[in-house]
């Protein structure tokens, strides 16, 4: 795993974007894991950025999307397919024919993450995976107790994370408490994973997930066991990390042409 530790979220949220235009530049057809949520904001303003001012073309790039609320359609102000359009897709050349995020709303949920698995599979797999992490230490809805080899599928949320997220909901009796998510063994299948976290809130979910052992009961701590997974930080998200001196002398060792 590599740590990278930055003093803001803006600088953390620019690099993680320069290795998703590379991959798009060295692979023009690259399949993207797409996460939502309030940290990825900032990468899908870099990634809109260099789509306007430096030409990176999406066109022939496909996305999944790693989870949606169900019983919220596409048009709700709190679906990820609305998170998705207005914080990324409408700015962005990505052809619609080319998105794919779970159906919130599908009546038959298992057939459902079944053909989601065999799309991701038919497209290539996922070349590049983006994750958040909940306070809980959860990745797209897995919450603790998921099975580390998980596939697409539904999920109850924990009270913890149904906390976390009820702001964005305004009345009450509105936040779904079921999701359909990707399974950790989807993520997992992902050739490279991307996983930001800002915020002091955020530190004790990173500190067990990167330090602390590998464990269902936190979710992202499974990256350890994955070949390229760079997890990139602002100060307080690294503020429970005990290795913190170490991943930034690395990083200060590193060639321009790595970052
Ligand atoms: C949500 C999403 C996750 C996200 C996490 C953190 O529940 N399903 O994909 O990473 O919670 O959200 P935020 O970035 O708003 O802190």
């Amino acid at each position: 795993m590599e740590i990278i530790i930055q003093s803001t979220p803006e600088a953390a949220s620019r690099l993680a974007a320069r290795h998703i235009a590379r991959q798009i530049r060295e692979k023009p057809d690259s399949v993207l894991g797409l996460a939502t949520g309030s940290t990825p904001r900032l990468l899908y303003q870099e990634l809109i950025r260099l789509h306007r001012e430096e030409g990176l073309n999406f066109s022939r790039v496909t996305t999944f999307n790693l989870d949606e609320y169900v019983g919220l359609p596409p048009e709700h102000p709190q679906s990820y397919h609305q998170y998705m359009h207005e914080n990324f897709f409408r700015f962005v050349n990505i052809p619609i024919s080319q998105i794919y995020l779970p159906d919130g709303m599908t009546e038959d949920v298992p057939e459902f993450c079944a053909a989601y698995e065999d799309r991701i599979q038919e497209a290539g797999g996922l070349d590049v995976q983006i994750l958040g992490i909940g306070t809980d230490g959860h990745v797209g809805f897995n919450e603790p107790s998921s099975s580390l080899t998980s596939r697409t599928r539904i999920k109850t949320l924990t009270p913890q994370t149904l906390a976390d997220n009820a702001r964005f909901f305004e009345a009450e009796g509105e936040q779904p408490h079921h999701v359909i998510t990707m399974g950790i063994g989807t993520i997992m299948e992902a050739r490279r994973i991307l996983l930001l976290a800002f915020g002091q809130q955020k530190a004790e979910a990173v500190a067990a997930a990167v330090e602390g052992p590998l464990t269902a009961m936190v979710p992202a701590s499974i990256l350890q066991m994955h070949s390229t997974a760079h997890v990139f930080l602002d100060e307080p998200a690294a503020g429970e990390l005990t290795k913190a001196d170490y991943y930034r002398w690395v990083l200060e060792q590193k060639p321009d042409w790595q970052l």
